[in-house]
């Protein structure tokens, strides 16, 4: 086996807090532990596309970013370099760089690469390592929606920010007697709604796995009023899915992250007659300074990541098992996305406490 020299980092996919953690732990695991050389490829797979930016890292490069969010290499959700779409003479073109990325990871010397990214990032990386690249991956979301690993670093700190909103949402809720929502992020998958919900105590939780109704909605506010509650909080996934229609029969317009709730939120006003508020989240649960957690998931992340390369073991995934660091094959990584069960324990726990999802009207 020819010895693995040079590693680059490649970071895909929205940014995430813990991710200045992790390229840290493998830019210095691979110095001090294994001897390695590391090489910092910009703004995602771009960076593989046109490698000017590219640049050794050394121990001063990653001086002081462990409590920093964002990442310091630059990232973007856009560009497949094995369909990268760009528009030439006004019109839309595809092209295959993936060739061209492999040439200029080996121009730049690099022997192997470790990819942090969300289940699009992964599978570009799966299609890279078919391809012959040495790749290992690191799972990085915040809508904690990978099913190989536990969890993914990123959704503590989103979980941290969005119960904090909802404290704050509760006490002015309670002193104007509001119904008040808030919408988070998740975009296939409530985990963030449905942990915040349950840490801040909503009444109302709305997520993409539990079809709620309307009628179910009000007559959860209703209920609680009638208990001298004057007030409600709903927390809302972004990709919680709209009944087609209101209880009139009247279509309720699409919607989607960003404008949700607000949709939700006109048809309680007309519903209820009350006085009804909306908070969209946004990408605020996604900036800022990791968490403890975070940033001790992103270590070991990184950590694990350079041993694998080292032990060349690729095309595999990082994870977390029983709290245990693991890994998968890059195919069992992508297999399973995780979304909320309805029957599982969790979901009981919240109803247990008061909480409804919308769906028993
Ligand atoms: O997948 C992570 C995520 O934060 C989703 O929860 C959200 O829908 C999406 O990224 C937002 O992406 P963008 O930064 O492109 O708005």
């Amino acid at each position: 086996m020819k010895p693995i020299r040079t590693i680059g980092i490649v970071n895909g996919g929205g940014d995430a807090p813990g991710l200045n953690p992790v390229i840290r732990a493998i830019v210095r695991s691979a110095i001090y532990e294994h001897g390695m050389r590391v090489i910092g490829i910009r703004n995602g797979f771009d960076g593989l596309i046109w490698p000017e930016g590219a640049k050794e890292m050394t121990e001063d490069s990653v001086s002081g970013i462990l409590p920093r969010g964002g990442t310091i290499l630059g990232t973007t959700n856009r560009g497949n370099p094995f369909a990268y779409v760009s528009t030439e003479d006004g019109k839309e073109v595809t092209h295959d760089y993936s060739s061209l990325c492999m040439e200029n990871a080996r121009r730049l010397g690099i022997d192997a690469v470790v990819v942090i990214g969300g289940d699009g990032t992964q599978h570009i990386a799966r299609d890279f390592f078919r391809k012959g690249m040495n790749i290992v991956g690191v799972p990085k979301t915040i809508d904690n929606d990978l099913d190989a690993t536990e969890v993914t670093f990123g959704f503590d700190t989103a979980l941290v920010v969005a119960t904090e909103s909802v404290d704050r949402l509760h006490t002015t809720a309670e002193s104007h007697h509001r119904v008040m929502l808030i919408e988070v992020m998740g975009r296939d998958a409530g985990w963030i709604a449905l942990h915040a919900g349950i840490a801040g105590g909503a009444h109302i939780i709305l997520v993409p796995e539990i079809p709620f109704k309307f009628e179910a909605v009000c007559d959860a506010i209703r209920a609680r009023e009638l208990r001298g509650k004057r007030f409600s909080l709903i927390v809302v996934a972004e990709g919680v899915k709209l009944p087609a229609t209101d209880p009139k029969g009247k279509p309720v317009p699409a919607a989607g992250p960003g404008n949700v709730a607000n949709t939700i939120a006109f048809t309680l006003r007309e519903m209820l007659h009350k006085e009804i508020r909306v908070t969209v989240l946004g990408h605020v649960q996604r900036g800022g300074s990791p968490t403890p957690f975070d940033r001790i998931l992103g270590t070991r992340f990184g950590v694990a990541a350079t041993d694998l390369i080292a032990k060349q073991q690729f095309g595999r995934m990082v994870c977390l098992k029983a709290g245990k660091m693991e890994s998968v094959s890059l195919d069992e990584a992508l297999e399973k996305m995780k979304y909320i069960d309805p029957s599982s324990e969790i979901v009981h726990a919240a109803r247990a406490v008061g909480a409804t999802f919308g769906d028993s009207a």
